[in-house]
């Protein structure tokens, strides 16, 4: 059992009076990081299943990554590469071109600054007005991305909006038109064409289709294939460009370098943010040649191309490849989530396992599927005492996003932690 101490209490206490409109889960104050393990300023140690939201895929204080930011930090930390030009930026762009196929990248700073040029891109590309995305997603909070997310009201009263209709994600579990899978012949996608593009936006004013490959903050939804390439099919019908936003899902977490892998279907934009700077904030939106041939001055920004953001995003993705991270977060997701269904076989409190690599949820419900969001709260709050960090998901799900670095003993050891709280919760 964790003993917070007086210097977390502190920082805890001053934090609130000068910090707005941060919700955290808990109370954890962290000080420093190794791998998998995060240590708060009262000596506490805690096995990490979230990676800090999926970013610290390559582990913290990854030796590479720390390298090759503090020599790019003795030469250069930044220069205006809207201006000008340097090494870096282009290594780390070639690089992720290699990686993903795409041939031209857009470098910022943050998940939602990548979806926003995504937006941009799909706007002016096709000169058209409007979007799709689905409900639950959750795309950023700057204005074009939250007109994306519907995760939350929360996020979105009192904003205004660009045009974007939601419709339904495949979340089989809870089928949002009472089908069951495969038997409903991926009704909600077709939705977009039986419903929206007869009753509500032509598709001739839809730029682009917004998806998530797997939903993250929505609840880790896994899709089938077909959904995505029913998706694909609507767009190449209609000129709709399909934007995946890959912010949560892409970086090897899936075993794959983007998530749209894993479903054999290529978008035509693709925003990635998160993992792929290793801790230093890094976006990047990618694109053919032809989609992105927007002419100088249509989109720029100042910090995108940063010096240290381009050598920590290098050396992040070079020990991503070195490391073969997609096999190992493979491996281990399998691992994981077999002891989770064998879990699962115990308690009835969880409903559904899922997950692609080391994406991976699970569904907390009572009786009649009813989403336990209060047992689920109870759970991750009663993990961080025990050592261990969760973090929460859409209604009632719990996400297992470890660092892909992860060693056996630690997952045993937080699946250990995990069984343990939900023993009690079970009851
Ligand atoms: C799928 C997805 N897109 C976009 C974002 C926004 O990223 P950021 O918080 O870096 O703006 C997130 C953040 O969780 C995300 O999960």
């Amino acid at each position: 059992m964790r003993k917070l101490g007086s210097k977390s209490r502190n920082i805890i206490e001053r934090d609130h009076k000068v910090m707005g409109a941060l919700t955290r889960p808990y109370e954890l104050v962290v000080d420093r990081a190794e791998g998998s393990t995060i240590f708060d300023v009262d000596g506490n140690s805690y096995i990490d299943f979230a990676s800090s939201v999926s970013v610290m895929n390559v582990g913290y204080h990854n030796r590479e990554v720390r390298e090759a930011v503090c020599a790019q930090i003795q030469k250069m930390v930044h220069c205006g590469f809207s201006d000008y030009y340097a090494e870096p930026p282009v290594k780390l762009s070639e690089k992720l071109c290699r990686m993903s196929g795409y041939e031209k990248v857009f470098l910022s700073n943050s998940g939602a600054e990548s979806v926003e040029a995504a937006m941009k891109l799909a706007f002016w590309y096709t000169k058209r007005n409007s979007m799709v995305a689905f409900y639950r997603g959750f795309h950023g909070r700057t204005l074009g991305a939250l007109s994306l997310t519907s995760s939350k009201l929360v996020h979105k009263e009192h904003f205004p909006s660009f045009r974007v209709l939601h419709s339904h994600y495949a979340y089989c579990y809870r089928c949002p038109l009472n089908l069951e899978y495969p038997d409903c012949g991926i009704s909600c996608a077709k939705e977009i064409e039986k419903t929206i593009f007869k009753r509500e936006l032509s598709p001739k004013d839809t730029a682009a289709i917004v998806v998530e490959p797997i939903m993250g903050e929505g609840g880790f939804i896994v899709p089938p294939t077909e959904f995505h390439q029913e998706l694909r099919r609507i767009c190449d019908e209609n000129g709709i460009l399909m934007i995946a936003d890959e912010v949560q899902s892409g970086g090897f977490r899936t075993g794959k370098f983007m998530a749209m892998e894993n479903f054999g279907v290529r978008a035509d934009i693709v925003a990635m943010s998160k993992s792929i700077g290793g801790g230093v904030p890094l976006g990047a939106t990618l694109s053919s040649s032809e989609i992105m041939s927007w002419h100088s001055g249509v989109h720029a920004n100042t910090f995108g191309g940063n010096l240290l953001a381009a050598a920590g995003g290098l050396a992040t993705l070079e020990f991503m490849e070195q490391e073969k991270l997609g096999e190992k977060a493979v491996e281990k997701g399998v691992y994981i989530m077999k002891r989770l269904e064998e879990m699962k076989e115990k308690y009835p409190i969880i409903g559904d396992v899922r997950g692609i690599g080391l994406m991976i949820g699970i569904e907390l419900v009572g009786k009649d599927r009813v989403p336990a969001t209060e047992k689920r709260n109870n759970v991750v709050n009663r993990a961080i005492e025990e050592g261990l960090i969760l973090l929460p998901a859409g209604d009632s799900v719990i996400r297992f996003v470890p660092p892909l670095v992860i060693s056996r003993e630690e997952i045993d050891k937080g699946l250990g932690i995990f069984e343990g709280v939900l023993k009690i919760t079970n009851r």
